[in-house]
């Protein structure tokens, strides 16, 4: 039944249908749509295999795959949709795929720009700059000026990105500004810490999806992780389709969120209420 309404609730959230639901505008109030899902879009590679075609063709289809998902998650109200497009760890990978991965950065822009402008999509980036090609870099400076002040999403793509590493340019920047003597090391606390962070800004990621069958964060978002809901998937990436995300939505509203409290159905005694 929830899983029925929800579904349905899903394919009114045009604004314009709601006026005409009480149903569905009831169901809207309680229903919590994570404001920030955060994907790792992991089993391109087998997928290709899989059909007998090379690995950049699993990445081809995995991209397409992520154009479509950001629409999906504009249907659906979620505000904010990070994906882990190349990691500081897939430097390691043969040239071909690196080259072919950053190839496929800029074709992406290329091609769905005025798609994702017309979607109202604000495009970021997080992860480390410094190595990526020019023709990279200039791609990013222009998909995010250009998109400034879009208001409907925000699509964070991390590229070349560790979360390690993430935490630990936030510590370097804090250090230089103690050791600078603008810093009080005693005043340094998780809203503070958080704030040296690539996008300080963004909440923290609601719900994370993996694909794939692989059930690890992988450098992901580690110290935005610390609270998120996590739902995995056989399905690999090119496979991971309109059902599958509904189904992860289904399942994340269905939990509830203690943040390390107790549960609001349970008394001091531990009794139901
Ligand atoms: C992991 O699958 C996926 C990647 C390392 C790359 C993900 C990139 C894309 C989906 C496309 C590029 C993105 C943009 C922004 C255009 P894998 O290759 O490790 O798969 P496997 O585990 O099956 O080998």
């Amino acid at each position: 039944m929830l899983r029925k309404s929800i579904f349905k609730l899903f394919q009114n959230r045009n604004k314009d249908d709601l006026h005409d639901s009480q149903f569905a505008k009831d169901s809207l109030e309680q229903i919590q749509i994570p404001r920030h899902l955060a994907v790792i879009m992991d089993g391109n590679g087998r997928w290709a295999s899989q059909r007998g075609l090379p690995r950049t063709a699993g990445h081809r289809a995995g991209a397409e795959n992520l154009r479509t998902l950001c629409s999906l998650c504009g249907k659906r109200g979620i505000q904010y949709l990070t994906v882990y497009a190349f990691s500081t760890e897939n430097w390691s990978r043969p040239k071909t795929e690196v080259q072919a991965l950053m190839e496929l950065f800029v074709e992406f822009f290329n091609r769905y720009e005025r798609e994702l402008e017309k979607e109202g999509v604000r495009v970021r980036f997080m992860g480390e700059r410094t190595g990526l090609p020019d023709r990279v870099l200039n791609i990013m400076n222009r998909a995010e000026t250009d998109s400034i002040g879009r208001p409907n999403m925000q699509l964070i793509i991390a590229f070349n990105y560790g979360g390690r590493h993430e935490i630990v340019s936030a510590c370097q920047k804090l250090a230089k500004a103690a050791a600078k003597g603008d810093q009080n090391p005693d005043q340094i606390d998780e809203v503070l810490f958080s704030s040296a962070l690539y996008l300080p800004d963004v909440p923290d990621p609601d719900l994370i999806i993996r694909p794939s069958g692989e059930q690890r964060l992988s450098n992901f978002l580690l110290w935005q992780a610390a609270y998120s809901e996590l739902w995995f998937s056989d399905v690999l990436w090119p496979d991971f389709k309109e059902e599958h995300l509904d189904a992860a939505l289904v399942d994340y509203i269905s939990r509830e969120r203690r943040y390390g409290g107790l549960s609001k159905h349970k008394t001091e005694s531990g009794a139901e209420k």
